[in-house]
């Protein structure tokens, strides 16, 4: 039998799927590891924490079954910074996506270099959590590490670099770094001179279905290849199939995206929403909310000292709505904001504020902040009248009707909440030719398991509250400032 893999590097752990020719998953596995907060408001991870959770997962899936995989492929955690120097060797831990470290190196770019250039030769303004700030950080703060570096990679890449030995970028990911001229699927000479940058640290660039290389022998999957793969949110797009103009996918994992699909390329008119290139070939738009699932996560684990996510759950289902807002800023906010400084907030407590009252302000919160995202797109002129929901979030029933009641639209769950790593068995069973196209695929296995409907009840609450939401972000501005 003929049997894939895909993979989702992710933030807090590395997920995988084996997968046969009809999508249907036959194993699961993941490894997790662990973020480093060195200063507040940064976050780093070192690459050899994810090559020996690939290395782990990979054998749990393959175990028996050696000789009949086919094809590998990852989706991966965008924009964070691997460096490497003239030996191979990584410089020093990976700067993450939601790393706050660049807010001078962001401002300059945005201010000196100005945006209108950065969106000219890019398609994006900058952001601090982009590939680009953190370059020239480096620069700036660690100049000997920055002397040595001879490749720059992103994370998933880095992987793809330690199972092939070859050194590749899909269109998708490369779009995150602010060097690539998405438009043009090229990347951009002025931004890498503008960044220091040397043509050859650059990888080749592929589309995502594309083969990259062979799996080395020391792997034992001697029928296995290996395709360029995708950023997790174009892999979610493909796993959820989200491949059609104006499709929309919500992810909630350690970051919130509201991903639109679009046919060909296009930027909003204030680079609020990020244009990047999709897997399937063509363009996408999307916001980026810095901290959703992990809310979730760092209030009952972190907080409330509990795993219990289903008692948890059950508590909030039953509870009475008393208006605690929560704003979910736990690293800076990126989409719409691009504030780096500001942090969260619990409002409108009172003596008989209850546990599970505050967990449901911690989802409405995040789902608030993706409303943000979702009413950018609309002021564009972007219809979106349905989404898909993936994500570790998306396994919460409570939460998809709450993004159906806030987002007023109808959410599809999917078979597997796994967006990412489902994506990536896709683009292998494409890249292998098990389907001729993405489309083709997705059309014949992404199946939807239950639509969500919005409770029209619900939204003259909700429309309130999200003004007062809304209300909030300047308010607590000015006290950090
Ligand atoms: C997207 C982004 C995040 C990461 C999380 O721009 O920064 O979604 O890719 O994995």
């Amino acid at each position: 039998m003929n049997l894939y893999i895909g993979i989702d590097l992710g933030t807090s752990s590395l997920k995988g799927l084996l997968v046969n020719e009809e999508g249907e998953i036959l194993r699961t596995a993941s490894s997790d590891y662990e973020v480093y907060y060195p200063e507040n408001g940064w976050s780093e991870q070192d690459p050899a924490d994810w090559v020996q959770a690939m290395n782990g997962v990979l054998a749990e899936l393959s175990r028996g079954r050696e000789q009949e995989i086919r094809g590998i492929s990852l989706g991966g955690q965008m924009h964070g910074l691997v460096a490497l120097d003239a030996g191979g060797e990584v410089i020093r831990p990976c700067i993450l996506w939601n790393d706050g470290r660049t807010e001078a190196q962001t401002a300059w770019l945005n201010e000196s270099v100005g945006k209108e250039k950065l969106s000219a030769l890019t398609g994006n303004i900058a952001f601090a959590g982009f590939t680009a700030p953190k370059l020239l950080w480096m620069r700036e703060r660690e100049p000997d590490n920055f002397a040595r570096i001879r490749k720059i990679m992103l994370p998933k890449d880095y992987l793809v670099y330690m199972l092939t030995g070859n050194f590749s970028c899909d269109y998708s990911d490369a779009s995150g770094m602010l060097l690539l001229d998405v438009e043009h699927r090229c990347w951009s000479r002025e931004m890498c001179e503008i960044c220091g940058v040397k043509e050859d640290w650059l990888p080749e660039l592929h589309e995502s279905a594309e083969i990259v290389g062979a799996v080395k022998e020391s792997y034992r999957l001697p029928n296995a290849v290996v395709t360029a793969g995708a950023g997790d949110n174009a892999a979610a797009a493909i796993g959820t199939g989200t491949v059609r103009n104006g499709d929309c996918n919500i992810s909630l994992g350690t970051s919130g995206t509201v991903f639109i699909a679009q046919d060909s390329y296009s930027v909003d008119s204030r680079n609020a929403l990020h244009s990047f290139a999709h897997a399937n070939g063509h363009y996408h738009l999307m916001g980026c909310i810095l901290s959703a699932a992990s809310c979730r996560m760092w209030w009952l684990e972190d907080i409330l000292g509990t795993n219990d996510y289903g008692k948890d759950e059950e508590e909030i289902a039953a509870a009475e709505d008393t208006g605690v807002i929560f704003l979910p800023y736990l690293m800076g906010e990126r989409s719409p904001h691009n504030d780096t400084r500001i942090r969260g907030a619990f409002i409108g407590l009172s003596a008989d504020t209850t546990r599970a009252q505050m967990s449901r302000a911690v989802m409405e919160g995040v789902t608030f902040a993706l409303k943000d995202c979702l009413e950018i797109a609309k002021a564009n002129g972007l219809e979106i009248r349905s989404t898909n929901l993936c994500g570790g979030g998306a396994r919460s029933r409570v939460w998809r009707q709450i993004c159906a009641d806030i987002l007023e639209m109808p959410v599809r769950i999917l078979t597997t909440e796994q967006g990412p790593g489902y994506g990536a068995a896709i683009l292998a069973m494409v890249g292998t030719g098990a389907y001729g196209s993405v489309k083709e695929a997705t059309d014949r296995i992404v199946r939807t398991s239950e639509t969500i409907l919005p409770d029209p009840e619900k939204y003259d609450t909700y429309r309130k509250r999200y003004e007062i939401f809304k209300k909030l972000y300047p308010l607590l501005k000015q006290l950090q400032d």
